[in-house]
């Protein structure tokens, strides 16, 4: 079970995407959870408030907990911007599975920046409220497994360290190459 938490704009779509075939060529049954197609069914209809963030990570947290119980390696990639959620979250997971927290650690400044669906700026316009790092509040993880910055290196390169942090915890046997 890996989750990625980290603000929107980070990174951790594009690197759970291209962690997740490394597993399956590894033999693993891989199923994603990202906070973007989660919310157009799972948790449609949930916004941004603190109440409706923690339903929408107790429902993934859930659900990865039911595929994890059968084997399957689950890749979360949501902000999930509050630390007692995310640790009720990893509660629920490790009955079954080992649970590896990795920040997908990039500034405001940065996604700002990068802004790839012009949400940044509008939040910075006051057009969207509670937007996380601009308006809402973001709790970095204080004891991840793994920090990845991913201000100066492109994804492929945060989805090896990803997976090195695996072999490392043997999580997944090392040496395959990809
Ligand atoms: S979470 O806080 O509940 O974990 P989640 O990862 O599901 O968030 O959804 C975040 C995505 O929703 C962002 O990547 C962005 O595309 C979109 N979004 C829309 N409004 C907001 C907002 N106010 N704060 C953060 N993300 C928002």
């Amino acid at each position: 079970m890996l989750w990625l938490t980290g603000l929107s704009g980070s990174g951790k779509t594009s690197i759970s995407y291209l962690v997740g075939p490394q597993l399956e060529q590894r033999g693993h049954l891989v199923e994603y959870l990202d906070g973007d197609v989660v919310r157009t069914h799972l948790a449609k209809g949930l916004g941004f408030s603190r109440e409706d963030r923690d339903t929408n990570i107790e429902r993934i947290g859930w659900v990865a907990a039911r595929l994890a119980r059968h084997g399957a390696a689950v890749i979360v990639s949501a902000i999930s911007p509050y630390a007692d959620t995310r640790a009720r979250a990893r509660a629920a997971v490790e009955e079954f599975s080992p649970f590896v927290e990795v920040h997908i650690d990039a500034s405001v400044e940065e996604c700002a920046r990068r802004d790839v669906k012009g949400l940044y700026a509008k939040a910075f316009a006051g057009e969207i409220k509670e937007f996380t790092g601009v308006s809402d509040p973001y709790e970095a993880p204080e004891h991840p497994e793994l920090v990845v910055n991913t201000e100066a290196i492109p994804p492929e390169a945060s989805a090896r360290r990803v997976i090195a942090r695996l072999e490392e915890l043997a999580v997944i046997p090392a040496g395959v190459e990809a």
